[in-house]
Parts: C-alpha cells; sequence; structure tokens
C-alpha cells in the first residue's frame, strides 16, 4: 500500500502516517495550529500525535462532544467564536482528528472561515478512513436535514494511520464496514466476494486502502460531483432521510445502520427497475443482513419519509434521482424513482 494523490493533495497511508505528518507541519511551518477533536479522539489518538510531531504540543485543542447532533451550526458558531477570539489568520492550521463527524465539521468550518483557511483530516473511525477523509466533501446538517450546509475543498494533505482503529468500539467499526460494502457494490466485484465473511478479517488496512482507491477513481473523474461522482451517494437517498427523522425523533442511528437500510431499500427498486437481477438483490440483501444484523423496521410513515426524501440534494425538478445499481460492481446516476417504487421497496423491506 502506498499514498493516494487525490485533486491536489496527498493521502499518506500506513502505520507511519504521523511520521509523514510531521515531516509535513516541519515543511509547512503554519502560524499556529488548532486541533479539532472529540472527547474519544482527544483520549486515545491525540497523545499518539503529539507524541509523532512534538511542536504540536503548542497547538490549540477545541474539543467537541462526541455526536452527529453536533455536526451543527451550533458547533461552528461556537468555534468560529473562539478562531476570531485566539486571531487565527489565513495560515492557521486546523487539523480535524476524529470521525467523519469531526472532518465533516472541521473542512466545512475551514473552508469557510476568512474565505479559507487551510485544514487537514487526520481519521480515527473505519468509516472516516475508508471515505469521509478523501473527496473534499464538507458539511454539517441544518433544519434537519443532513448535509444540508457544505462546501466542496481540499484539505492539505489526509494521514490516515489504522492501527487507531485499536479503539474503536465494535459497533463502531461495523459501521464503518458498511461504506466499505457500498464501495465494493458500486465499483468492485472481486472486493465484494472478498468480504463474504468480515469476521475473518484480521487487519482491514487493505479493504481500507481499496476503498480509498476506488473513491479517489472516481472523484478525480468528477470532483465537483456534476455526474459520475454521484454513485458514491448509492443507498444515502433513503439511508440519510431515514437518520435524518431518527435524530429529529430525539433518537441515535448510526450513519451506517441508516445507509445499510439505504442499499438494502434501494436495491429493491434497483430490482424493480430490472436494473439488478433478483439473485443479486437477494444475495445483496443477505450478506447486508447477515453482516450487519437481522433489519430493523424502519419507524416512519411513508409520508413522513418521501418529505424527508423532498429534501434531498440529488433530486431535480421535483422528481426523486437515485443512484441505482446495474449490477454487483457497477452503478448508474440521476435514475428517476417514483414514490410507487419506493413503497414497493419499503413493503418488502417490512415482510423480510
Ligand atoms: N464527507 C464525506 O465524504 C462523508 C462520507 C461518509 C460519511 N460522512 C459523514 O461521516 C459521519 C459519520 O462518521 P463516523 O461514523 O466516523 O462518526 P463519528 O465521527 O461520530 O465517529 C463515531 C464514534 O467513534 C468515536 N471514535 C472515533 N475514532 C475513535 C477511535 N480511534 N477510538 C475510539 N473511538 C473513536 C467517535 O468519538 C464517535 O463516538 C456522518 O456525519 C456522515 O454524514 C461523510
Amino acid at each position: 500500500m502506498a499514498n493516494l494523490k487525490s485533486n491536489g493533495y496527498t493521502v499518506y497511508f500506513g502505520n507511519s502516517a504521523l511520521l509523514s505528518l510531521n515531516t509535513f507541519l516541519l515543511k509547512m511551518n503554519y502560524s499556529r495550529c488548532f486541533i479539532l477533536c472529540d472527547e474519544n479522539s482527544l483520549q486515545h489518538c491525540l497523545p499518539h500525535v503529539v507524541i509523532a510531531c512534538p511542536q504540536l504540543g503548542n497547538a490549540d485543542i477545541i474539543e467537541v462532544e462526541s455526536g452527529e447532533i453536533n455536526k451543527s451550526m451550533e458547533t461552528c458558531t461556537n468555534i468560529w467564536e473562539i478562531f476570531l477570539e485566539q486571531k487565527a489568520d489565513k495560515h492557521t492550521l486546523l487539523i480535524n482528528l476524529g470521525g467523519g463527524v469531526i472532518s465533516d465539521l472541521g473542512g466545512f468550518m475551514a473552508s469557510v472561515f476568512k474565505r479559507g483557511i487551510p485544514y487537514i483530516h487526520i481519521p480515527t473511525s473505519l468509516l472516516a478512513m475508508a471515505d469521509a477523509c478523501l473527496g473534499g466533501k464538507n458539511g454539517i446538517d441544518f433544519m434537519g436535514i443532513k448535509n444540508s450546509l457544505g462546501t466542496i475543498s481540499k484539505p492539505e494533505a489526509v494521514f490516515v494511520c489504522p492501527p487507531f482503529l485499536n479503539t474503536l468500539e465494535e459497533h463502531q467499526v461495523l459501521n464503518g464496514w458498511v461504506e466499505v460494502f457500498k464501495m465494493a457494490l458500486i465499483a468492485d466485484k472481486k472486493m465484494w466476494n472478498a468480504l463474504s465473511d468480515i469476521s475473518q478479517v484480521g487487519d482491514p488496512s487493505a479493504f481500507i486502502f481499496r476503498s480509498l482507491e476506488l473513491k479517489n477513481a472516481i472523484v478525480l473523474k468528477d470532483p465537483l460531483d456534476k455526474a459520475q461522482r454521484k454513485v458514491l451517494n448509492f443507498g444515502h437517498s433513503l439511508g440519510h432521510a431515514i437518520e435524518a427523522l431518527v435524530i429529529d425523533a430525539g433518537e441515535e442511528i448510526l450513519h451506517g445502520s441508516a445507509v445499510c437500510s439505504g442499499m438494502i431499500l434501494e436495491s429493491h427498486i434497483a430490482m424493480q427497475k430490472k436494473l439488478i437481477t433478483v439473485k443479486e438483490y437477494t444475495e445483496i440483501k443477505t450478506r447486508l443482513r447477515n453482516t450487519f444484523g437481522p433489519m430493523k423496521t424502519i419507524p416512519f410513515s411513508k409520508s413522513q419519509l418521501l418529505e424527508k426524501l423532498g429534501q434531498d440534494k440529488k433530486n431535480k425538478a421535483g422528481s426523486f434521482r437515485f443512484s441505482l445499481l446495474k449490477k454487483i460492481g457497477a452503478c448508474a446516476y440521476d435514475v428517476e424513482v417514483n414514490e410507487k417504487q419506493i413503497s414497493k421497496a419499503l413493503e418488502a423491506y417490512h415482510k423480510a
């Protein structure tokens, strides 16, 4: 496994990623550094980062409480105030050390503050390592809608250090695998086949790297999300709607669980539209259920789901546009989907 060249920045990958970070910081000589983290990345990861990069011993630490609920405007406002009070300037570096919530939030705050200050990601969850750290999409949830405010901007670099996963809780590891499964389903049948039993996977590094490689190839072709990059949203149209409804109801749901349900529902729609076969749908549903647990019912009415879905960024002129599988390992985008097809998928989901 080597480093990856993305759209104007490098993803440093592997056990020596923190040494690369040290070299990078010495070379770049930023005026000052802020490190954004949550209580878990602060406890488990920050000490390793500071040992590898002693100059970060002087960095200002900003800790936010973990959880999707804090990927919010309120958190941004509080932190932008700190930046202003501390006189952060255009040469101040923001280091986002944490899971996907931290990278989405920190990337957004940095890309907007003073029209953009430099930032880097050090992903610490499996989901952030395999997916969220690459591609430059940042954002926060606003008015109950996932990622409704956001930017596409480039980090200066990304440092992926898989040993950070040693302290990640088991259910969060599983949460991260969902996005790896998504990458396999949309782009790599061979990887899908290799994922038949993740309990047998010791070190997930090779799968993380392959996911990043696949995502990078897609992002490089369409960095601004105008065309083929939309395939990365497979499972996310309905997944995001479910996630936002659960959070609105004051409950918690892992991003991966919502996307897993979204992938099953959207695969059913692909089957209805004869994009994939019954056999392929059954294989996907069975594998996802066996790996990520039995399906839970979706405790919302169809109309609630459709209303939430109406806010999806991928819709066009009032009609739903989904990214749907064409087969295991390939995905179409901007496919028109109607309410009836969504209803049928929901019925099948609850019957299974
Ligand atoms: N920008 C993108 O391209 C992209 C892609 C996929 C998902 N996302 C976003 O990512 C978010 C989900 O990311 P996530 O699942 O990483 O959530 P998260 O950031 O909430 O992290 C999950 C949990 O793991 C903890 N944690 C992280 N690293 C740890 C470590 N090394 N040891 C112990 N605990 C650790 C966190 O504190 C948190 O409690 C969602 O908001 C989603 O929208 C963004």
